[in-house]
């Protein structure tokens, strides 16, 4: 028999359909990357001790298998398989790794931005509707996070105050929302790891350009988790974890020494889940 075959009947008994399926891929496909790449024995050496420090990067506060799921295209990927349809007006994103548990709900209208963050602050006001029918969803939950002006969320910061620049905001029986937040800044993901290492190697930036996070869900409908980038920001086609696109722009006015931006969120009729946030309350 077959190697591969041989390995993968080993697995046959698995009694989980799904499971069963899934560990016979794994193999298949395995097993066939290593006969293209032929490793040395070095080479498979170095393989288990890259995994080895990827999961010794790995806590609490970050996961740098999630990090390289991103960098290599594959987080996007399970988002377009889940979520893609034509015609669909908003893009579906990557959660990424700074989702943070209980974050806290504030007023309509409020900033989820404390006032001694530096930077502009852009009023973000919009409407939450049925993609299909139009109408207005009310009490929709809007959940934000983004990056301070130093390109570091709050976790990563000592001298930001806990959940800044993240807070949940609801629509109210019109569908519209009212928050203010602050106007997004490019960062690079996390390169002191193994992931830095493929970047590095690869001469791949590790910029995402500038975005603000949400995710926006209501009883019986689809969950949309997405970002919102700058309109005319030249990173967007470079943006190392594969997720800036056209369906994501939002065109950011400026007014004095603040910006608004209008930006609606349909949703369509489906399962409500809540993503699993990476980082701990
Ligand atoms: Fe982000």
């Amino acid at each position: 028999m077959d190697f591969t075959k041989r390995v993968m009947s080993a697995y046959a008994k698995i009694d989980d359909p799904r499971l069963r399926s899934i560990i016979a891929a794994l193999i298949k496909h395995l097993h066939a990357f290593v006969n293209e790449i032929r490793p040395t024995d070095q080479e498979f050496e170095f393989a288990w001790d890259y995994m080895a420090r990827m999961a010794a990067k790995t806590g609490a506060e970050r996961n740098e298998f999630l990090l390289m799921a991103d960098v290599i295209g594959v987080s996007q990927m399970v988002e377009s398989i889940n979520h893609d349809e034509p015609g669909k007006p908003v893009g579906f994103a990557l959660v990424g790794p700074f989702l943070r548990a209980n974050d806290p709900f504030r007023d309509r209208g409020a900033a989820d931005v404390s006032d001694d963050t530096p930077g502009a602050r852009v009023r973000i006001t919009g409407k939450v509707y049925d993609f299909h029918t139009k109408v207005p969803i009310e009490g929709a939950i809007l959940d934000t996070w983004q990056a301070a002006s130093n390109g570091l969320y709050e976790n990563q910061d000592e001298n930001q105050p806990d959940y800044n620049l993240r807070g949940k905001y609801r629509s109210d029986r019109n569908g519209t929302f009212d928050l203010v937040a602050l106007m997004p800044t490019a960062y690079p993901v996390p390169t002191d790891g193994p992931v830095g290492e493929l970047l590095r190697a690869a001469k791949r930036p590790p910029d995402r350009p500038a975005h603000i996070h949400f995710i926006v869900s209501a009883p019986g409908y689809e969950t949309l988790v997405t970002q919102i980038f700058v309109k005319g920001d030249k990173q967007i086609e470079e943006d190392v974890v594969f997720t800036a696109d056209e369906k994501m722009i939002g065109d950011f006015k400026r007014e004095g020494d603040r910006f608004s931006l209008v930006y609606d969120f349909p949703l369509r009729r489906g399962v409500s889940t809540i993503p699993k946030a990476p980082i701990p309350a």
